[in-house]
């Protein structure tokens, strides 16, 4: 087992990366919290396979953990969930010496969280994130919220997890389409932060554990780092883990949350990033080339699907509150390992690049 220790500014918390973690959680939850009640917050498709030997775990151990059990899916993540899911602990017992535990990908990372955040105004939280992209992106960083009518992650609070449980023997039920999605946001990290991660990723199969288990570590590194010199995004320097999300977020929007996911707009949105980086930063050809034939060695989409509404993407994009004040803040990449945000592009960049998808 691996341990990394994440610095906030109130403290540190550790994550724990290894394989068949769960069954022993109880142990290493009790060197960091002491006993009491505490919920399980979990999704329909991850607590049927994953909730059992944590909650033997638990009582072994001198917790009392209640699982409490939510549709599995981004409608899930509302302001009405995380009231309904309060509501339960209250009735269950729990009180300020509580906890939650967050098992599930992103969507009850993100959730569970604010529950935490918000229950008897603050309780810890641990994450113990079931997808690749939860342990490599959405479990580090303390961003929790919901999402409302108007747009995504509009409602939350930062809120730092206490301790974080990797077990990459999880991501064997996980579906291949969800599988690579986390790939997308890995080869985000590799390009804005580390070009060494860059090329080893080229002989990355994405089966083995312990190759796993190497990669989750280093990814938690690139992101707590980035995230310790701007806790708060206020600074500009956590808004280089944008990289091509601006254009990707647009584009999850005009296919409605539906026909795109996450990581595959992302994708899209990392090649659109660099054609733009390729004028304003001089990113190599040979470079872009190298993103693009990564992110499609992972089964991640280069192209927008032929019938795909390209001007819905634009409409997206106008509707997208940094781009109202006329100023645009874009991530670009002037070089493989590195990213710097960037004012000289214009909405003409960018209907250029999502044109050429
Ligand atoms: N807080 C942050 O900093 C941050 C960063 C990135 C993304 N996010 C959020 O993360 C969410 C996306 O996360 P996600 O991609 O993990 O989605 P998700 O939580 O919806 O999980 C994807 C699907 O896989 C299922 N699943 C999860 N783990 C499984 C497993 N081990 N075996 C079988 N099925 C499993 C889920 O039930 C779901 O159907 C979005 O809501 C996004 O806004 C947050
Ligand atoms: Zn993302």
């Amino acid at each position: 087992m691996i341990s990394t220790e994440v610095r906030t500014g109130e403290g540190s918390y550790s994550v724990l990366i290894g394989s068949e973690l769960l069954s022993s959680v109880g142990e290493q939850i009790k060197e960091r919290l002491s006993p009491a009640r505490c919920a399980i917050i979990s999704d329909t498709n991850v607590a049927s396979h994953f909730a059992d030997p944590i909650q033997k775990s638990l009582h072994a151990t001198g917790f009392e953990p209640t699982l409490i059990t939510i549709q599995a899916g981004e409608q899930s993540k509302t302001l009405e969930q995380v009231g309904a899911i309060c509501e339960k602990m209250l009735l269950a017992g729990l009180d300020r010496q509580s906890f939650v535990i967050g098992l599930g990908g992103g969507v009850i990372g993100d959730l569970s969280g604010f529950v935490a955040a918000i229950f008897e105004r603050g309780i810890p939280h641990v994450q113990i994130p079931t997808t690749l992209l939860a342990m490599v992106d959405s479990s580090i960083g303390g961003k929790t919220g919901v999402n409302t009518f108007a747009g995504k992650n509009l409602l939350g609070a930062f809120h730092q997890p206490s301790m974080v449980v990797d077990d990459i023997y999880v991501l064997k039920t996980l579906p291949r389409r969800f599988l690579r999605q986390g790939f997308a946001e890995v080869i985000k990290h590799a390009v804005i932060a580390d070009a060494k991660m860059f090329q080893e990723l080229k002989n990355e199969t994405g089966s083995d554990a312990r190759s796993l288990e190497t990669l989750v570590q280093r990814n938690v590194e690139i992101k707590s780092n980035i995230v310790a010199k701007d806790e708060l995004d206020r600074t500009g320097e956590r808004a280089l883990l944008n990289f091509g999300h601006t254009i990707g977020h647009a584009i999850e929007r005009a296919g409605n949350y539906e026909k795109i996911l996450h990581g595959e707009a992302v994708s899209l949105g990392i090649i659109a990033a660099c054609a733009i980086s390729a004028k304003k930063a001089g990113l190599p050809q040979a470079e872009i080339a190298a993103v693009a034939d990564l992110l499609q060695r992972f089964g991640l989409p280069i192209r927008l699907p032929e019938d795909f509404p390209h001007q819905r993407i634009l409409d997206a994009l106008a509707f997208d509150k940094k781009f109202e004040r006329g100023e645009i803040r874009f991530v670009v990449t002037p070089k493989i390992g590195s990213a710097n945000l960037s004012r000289d592009v214009t909405m003409d960049d960018i209907r250029e690049a999502v044109a050429q998808l």
